[in-house]
């Protein structure tokens, strides 16, 4: 287990952005004639922004031929970009191996679950168990890092890109194999253990030895749980041991410049606390009308908040990854207009660029930068917005960022993202667990915890995100949607805290064997709370149960348990079948669900725990969000009517009004 860290709170002194938001753009020089260079640097600057993120993809431009290097083109990318007055944020180009590397070794190349190899053609096509393509990823990284780990204007250092996108985590490649095996022989030493451990007396799945253990693809059933989640553990280690690689080099090479990696929303396929640890800013690319609709809204919410996005699912990415960057966090990629690459691609509202940029100040971050400077004419992203048309016309999201610069002077500079008094936590491991053994379709943790996030909003309340090696010290409350693998370090922390605790269903539901606990769930969790849970059942959408809670009915569906308590039952079911069992149960430390909360539920069962546990809370803001930053409050209007700010009456707005028209914000101190 992890030892506790500071809370996210407690910021790294050196903030690049002295304290005031900063902007930025991905450009690509390779991707455009020379003669553009020194006019996009000047515009760039020009317009305000101060940072400029290059060659994530340029690894073929830097080295065609096996050994050649032509660093002159990149050398003078730099140069140009730098004397413009920006600062450079160098990406290693491993998402994209060149073609010559793949063709001289092609157990580079990653392989789907049905065991088929995928090609080349694309990008992030690498296997991150590959031991070959480890040995070329340091290799180009290096070079990269010799010759430019100290240059003037490389400010910064973004390693790969994605990590996950494509669903590229996984690979059943027999490089992987040969790793798992030997992580498996590291994590159980004995293979009694693991016999015992994957409960390999069922179906007769005994193995002799660590070399007969095969990658969970391509079986008959589906494989043990305890396999499918040691191998997605072991699929998170290997990013992390790929991206420690890289950046050891980096840190050897480029002293005192801050190393980062673009996550992506809702990619839970590796652990993105251990990850960060090593790294010193997170950082992440928001997409917020893909995400809409990809996402977990019911298609009528998809079809109101249609051009200004799910209103809670973009915070919840800052306030996670401002916990993975231990308080500090960048946007490198902000949607700049439509995308490409959703099911459906519709254009953002106008105004939209402006407001999401100012979501992510106010929930920490200290720089955006957009994606992309200019649109391109050619290839896969054709359809993708840039700040400036094909021509170099300036689009939309181009005079969006001149309104954010001319607000920006409008604000006051130092001010920081204070403590929350709610922590939040999300378990990468937990999610594992739900994944390998989903019991049912109608329960997705991802879901559960946008949701739940999205009430806490509602009410008004900043969070903080943890994991289970934070601290929970100072917080009032901690909420935890789907903690199903507790870690009984972090159980005894929260249990010697002053925090009060909300748990949801399926908390405790398992060991870290991905067994039920020997003495029933919610194992460890028994230490804050006297139950026993003795039948889980997933329901279909077409059934509902009642919940009675106070004097009022709630409809719940998705999700029931059956629990024994000795605690308080606050809520119980009332319709056919056990009326009145427990639903919710609790004492005055901890709160346990046995209902799936959602919608009316939901919101009244977190507005009772904010109040149970002294946390002040704001009446249902509707499609308004709140958040604040220092002294300064935002407000964010997501809905399609004016909605009045709740602006307090000494308070003095600095940008903006009182009335907030749709996709509009205010700022007030
Ligand atoms: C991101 C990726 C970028 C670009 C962008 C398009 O996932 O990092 O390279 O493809 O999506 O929206």
């Amino acid at each position: 287990m992890h030892e506790p860290i500071a809370d996210p709170a407690n910021r790294d002194a050196a903030t690049p952005g002295q304290g005031m938001l900063e902007l930025g753009v991905c450009y690509y020089p390779e991707q455009w004639p020379r003669a553009l260079w020194e006019e996009d640097a000047r515009r760039m600057a020009e317009l305000g922004l101060t940072w400029v993120r290059i060659g994530e993809f340029a690894w073929s431009h830097i080295e065609p031929r096996p050994g050649e290097m032509h660093w002159e083109w990149m050398d003078e990318a730099i140069d140009v970009l730098g004397r413009a007055g920006l600062k450079v944020i160098l990406g290693t180009p491993t998402a994209a191996p060149p073609k010559w590397l793949v063709d001289r070794y092609p157990d580079i190349l990653p392989v789907d679950a049905a065991g088929r190899t995928r090609k080349f053609g694309a990008r992030r096509h690498y296997c991150f168990s590959s031991r070959r393509y480890r040995i070329e990823a340091a290799r180009i990284a290096e070079a990269m890092a010799e010759r430019y780990g100290r240059h003037p204007h490389v400010h910064a250092w973004q390693i790969d890109n994605e990590y996950g996108d494509h669903d590229t985590v996984h690979s059943y490649s027999e490089e992987a194999a040969i790793a798992f095996r030997a992580w498996l022989a590291a994590r159980y030493g004995d293979i009694e253990a693991l016999n015992e451990a994957w409960g390999t007396a069922f179906w007769s799945m005994r193995y002799n030895g660590f070399d007969e253990i095969d990658l969970p693809n391509g079986l008959v059933e589906e494989p043990s749980p305890t396999h499918l989640v040691d191998y997605f553990r072991f699929s998170s280690d290997q990013v992390r041991d790929f991206n420690r690689l890289q950046a050891d080099i980096l840190r050897r090479h480029s002293p005192g410049r801050p190393i980062t990696h673009n996550f992506m929303s809702q990619n839970t396929d590796f652990d993105h606390h251990a990850l960060g640890a090593d790294i010193d800013i997170a950082s992440w690319d928001v997409y917020p009308m893909g995400g809409l609709v990809n996402g977990r809204l019911s298609e009528a919410d998809k079809a109101r908040y249609l051009r200004h996005g799910d209103p809670d699912l973009v915070s919840f990415h800052h306030d996670l990854y401002r916990a993975v960057g231990r308080g500090r966090v960048w946007v490198m990629e902000q949607q700049p207009g439509p995308v490409n690459w959703a099911a459906y691609n519709q254009a953002p509202a106008d105004g939209m660029v402006r407001l999401w940029t100012w979501l992510a100040y106010a929930h920490g971050v200290d720089m955006v930068s957009y994606f992309r400077w200019r649109q391109a004419p050619f290839a896969q992203e054709q359809f993708h917005a840039g700040l400036l048309l094909p021509n170099s016309e300036e689009d939309q999201g181009f005079r969006e960022v001149q309104t954010v610069i001319a607000e920006r002077s409008l604000l006051p500079s130092g001010e920081e993202r204070q403590k929350a008094r709610v922590a939040f936590v999300l378990d990468y491991d937990s999610r594992y667990a739900t994944r390998a053994l989903p019991q049912g379709r109608s329960y997705d943790a991802s879901h559960v915890a946008a949701d739940w996030y999205a009430a806490l909003s509602r009410l008004g309340v900043d969070v903080d995100f943890i994991g289970q090696h934070s601290d929970v010290d100072g917080y009032a409350l901690v909420v935890a949607p789907d903690l199903v693998i507790p870690d009984p370090a972090f159980v005894a922390r929260l249990a010697a805290s002053k925090a009060r605790a909300l748990f949801g269903p399926r908390s405790g539901s398992k060991t870290k064997d991905m067994h039920i606990p020997a003495d029933l769930p919610p194992g460890p969790l028994a230490r804050l709370l006297d139950i026993s849970v003795t039948r889980v059942e997933s329901l279909p959408p077409y059934h509902q149960e009642t919940v009675l809670y106070g004097n009022t009915r709630f409809a719940a569906s998705g999700w029931r348990e059956t629990v024994r308590t000795g605690n308080d039952v606050l809520a119980s079911f009332a319709g056919d079948y056990r009326p009145g069992a427990p639903a919710v149960v609790g004492n005055e430390k901890a709160r346990y669900c046995a209902v799936l909360p959602e919608g009316a539920l939901l919101m009244k069962l977190i507005e009772d725990c904010l109040h149970w546990a002294g946390v002040e809370t704001m009446p249902d803001l509707g499609d308004l969000r709140l958040a604040r930053r220092g002294r300064l409050t935002f407000a964010f209007n997501f809905g399609n009517e004016p909605v009045d700010a709740p602006v307090p009456t000494d308070a003095r707005i600095l940008v903006g009004a009182q009335k907030i028209a749709p996709g509009d914000l205010s700022i007030w101190i």
